[in-house]
């Protein structure tokens, strides 16, 4: 099964542009037994089968996900990254922040139109669920591919560090007053092709276009091969001008696009290494050595099946992260001119029970009980008012204005920022050590964009976008633990064009069936000011997703994400429609 996942071509970018369709697909979501690295462990699957499958589209084409939560004791939700959600924001999956937890037995129907080509990926948002299982790649085709003609055949690679135990466990672990340090989980394993043997089927004389997503909770990965040279083409779906890279170093969340000819002649397996680092600054003169590598694994593209199959591939040479060097392959200018910054500080952090958290000037991220999304949308004109929205770090943009997001990160380690809904330009990401940003030195004229960057060790990036997406998007370390901890913030882009916004019916039903409010501030109170239940100080045992009846039992935690009441008598299940074909067949 696994042998089919990753030598499985894709065929559709090659036929010919047909008109937009609707994709559909039927997901219950359920736990599985699964041993990917060996060792068995429930995890979050679909149809009682895991790895999850691919979602996959054309351009312009609309995406239909039917989601019913079969877990049975844990809420859930799917955010779609790299989706920008343009016109439907209330899509983008982020619970807590643009919907409520779906509940065991409801269902609900994400529907977004696949604007924009690219390799990008699906996820649980909800309470660090998707290092449990709950992800998979989501593949946008471009019939007018300006590579098209470049390559004969795709292939996914994803890569992910790998835990023995579930997310709740191991995070209510980290959040001890005794972390002292701040340390994350240490993953177990690493697993490419969520478990996969590695071996990819190639052919000579043949050029493959590589979509190498990082699923991991925590771990960059360096991807190398070593006697093939790879040509970047794009990255986090923005096509770049084609540059040579001999090794990829790919931070939680990011993807790479890249081509890889394979020589014609004969019989030949190419061995590739994939290297999990735990975001330590690998720039480090001194650093011996320069990163503390304990999972790696080799693959092999292979050629002959009868042939060595037991090559090593190293990497001798670690070179520092380029990605801001490329360029954009549409030539888009920098925005500007920037009508507001956003500056980020980022610090580890101590609340007020002793209790370890990441923060934002000074502030770590407090989910609240409206969705902001929900609170905005109701608001009317007090929308602008960011202190209606409780500690969830927000800020306002008007619509078409050019916002700066400027984060210092005061930690040792490189962390990867990400904002939902806009692949943003990065305007100056400097080498580790360079201190706090004072002001914006050199834009260039054409700067690469993605949606998750790496920030270096005690250093800082600028970063533009142009507010023209309305909608409410988290901007968040990709490290889930790092979430976990509160490093959040959130944009409320254009919220004059959001006032009385039209949300599906079904969205505010799993609210109500859990008794959150859907309408008022953060507490659900009309007026805004009115800070009466804002939830000011994270609860201090961590439940993560669990989905808690209180007609049967206590709830453990106040967190205002926590269901209190549920009726699963009434589930709102969709009529399914064919699913389109799996990326398991
Ligand atoms: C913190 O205390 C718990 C017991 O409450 C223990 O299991 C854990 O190992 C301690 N962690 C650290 C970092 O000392
Ligand atoms: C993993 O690979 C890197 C790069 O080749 C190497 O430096 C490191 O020693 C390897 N680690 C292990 C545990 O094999
Ligand atoms: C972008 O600029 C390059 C020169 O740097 C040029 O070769 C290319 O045709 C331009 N691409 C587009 C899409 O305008
Ligand atoms: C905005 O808040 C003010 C009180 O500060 C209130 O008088 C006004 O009615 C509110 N506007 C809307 C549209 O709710
Ligand atoms: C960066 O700014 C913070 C305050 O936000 C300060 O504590 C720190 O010392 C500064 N770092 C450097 C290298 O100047
Ligand atoms: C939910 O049930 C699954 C399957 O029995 C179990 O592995 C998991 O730990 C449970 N989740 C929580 C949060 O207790
Ligand atoms: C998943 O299950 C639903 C409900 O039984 C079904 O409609 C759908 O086709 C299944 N999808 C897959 C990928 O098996």
């Amino acid at each position: 099964m696994y042998r089919a996942l990753i030598s499985l071509i894709f065929a559709a970018a090659h036929t010919a542009a047909v008109s937009a369709a609707t994709v559909t697909y039927d997901w219950e979501v359920t736990w599985v037994w699964a041993a990917p690295d060996g060792v068995g462990r429930p995890v979050i699957g679909i149809n009682n089968t895991w790895p999850c499958p691919v979602i996959e589209a054309s351009v312009g084409d609309v995406v239909v996900v039917n989601l019913l939560n079969k877990l049975g004791n844990e809420t859930t939700g799917l955010h779609f990254h790299g989706i920008n959600q343009i016109n439907s924001n209330y899509m983008d999956g982020s619970v807590g922040s643009s919907q409520c937890p779906l509940p065991p037995e409801y269902s609900i129907s994400y529907s977004f139109t696949a604007n924009q080509a690219g390799t990008y990926w699906y996820h649980s948002h909800n309470m660090g669920q998707y290092p449990d299982g709950f992800r998979g790649p989501l593949i946008i085709h471009n019939p007018q591919d300006p590579y098209l003609s470049d390559y004969d055949a795709d292939i996914i690679v994803t890569i992910s560090d790998w835990y023995h135990d579930q997310s709740p466990k191991l995070v209510a672990q980290m959040l001890q007053p005794n972390n002292t340090k701040f340390q994350p989980p240490r993953p177990n394993s690493v697993l490419v092709n969520e478990g996969s043997d590695g071996l990819i089927h190639i052919e000579p004389g043949k050029t493959y276009r590589f979509r190498f997503i990082n699923f991991a909770a925590m771990t960059a990965a360096f991807v190398g091969f070593n006697a093939l040279q790879m040509q970047i083409i794009m990255i986090d779906g923005t096509y770049v001008q084609k540059n040579i890279a001999n090794q990829l170093h790919i931070l939680a969340a990011q993807r790479y696009d890249v081509l890889i000819a394979i020589g014609s002649n004969g019989k030949q397996n190419y061995p590739y290494l994939v290297a999990l680092d735990t975001n330590a600054d690998y720039t480090a003169k001194n650093a011996q050595p320069p990163i503390a590598f304990h999972n790696n694994f080799t693959g092999q593209l292979v050629n002959d099946f009868d042939g060595n199959l037991e090559g090593k591939s190293a990497i001798e040479q670690f070179y520092p992260q380029v990605d801001n060097l490329l360029l954009p392959f549409d030539n888009q200018t920098a925005f500007g001119p920037v009508a507001k910054q956003w500056i980020l500080n980022f610090d580890f952090c101590k609340d007020a029970n002793g209790y370890p958290r990441a923060c934002f000037n000074g502030k770590t991220f407090i989910d609240q009980k409206v969705p902001t999304l929900y609170s905005v949308v109701s608001l009317g004109d007090n929308n602008t008012e960011t202190s209606a929205y409780g500690q969830v770090n927000a800020i306002t943009i008007g619509y078409g204005d050019v916002l700066e997001i400027i984060i210092n990160n005061h930690d040792s380690a490189i962390h990867p920022f990400h904002l939902h809904g806009h692949q943003f330009q990065i305007i100056e990401r400097p080498k580790s050590n360079t201190g706090n940003w004072t002001r914006t030195k050199l834009v260039p004229d054409t700067p690469v964009r993605r949606d998750t960057v790496a920030v270096f060790a005690n250093s800082y990036a600028v970063l533009r976008i142009k507010a023209n997406n309305p909608g409410v998007f988290l901007f968040h370390c990709h490290i889930e633990w790092h979430v976990e901890m509160g490093l959040s913030a959130t944009l409320i882009e254009a919220p004059e064009r959001l006032v009385n916004y039209e949300i599906p019916q079904e969205f505010f039903d799993i609210c109500k069936a859990q008794d959150i409010p859907t309408t008022g501030n953060a507490a659900g109170n009309d007026d805004w000011y009115n800070t009466e239940g804002f939830v000011t100080i994270d609860p201090t045992s961590y439940i993560g997703a669990l989905y808690v009846d209180t007609e049967t039992s206590s709830p453990t935690s106040t967190s205002s994400t926590s269901p209190s009441k549920a009726t699963p008598s009434s589930p709102n299940k969709k009529q399914g429609k064919r699913i389109a074909d799996s990326w398991l067949e």
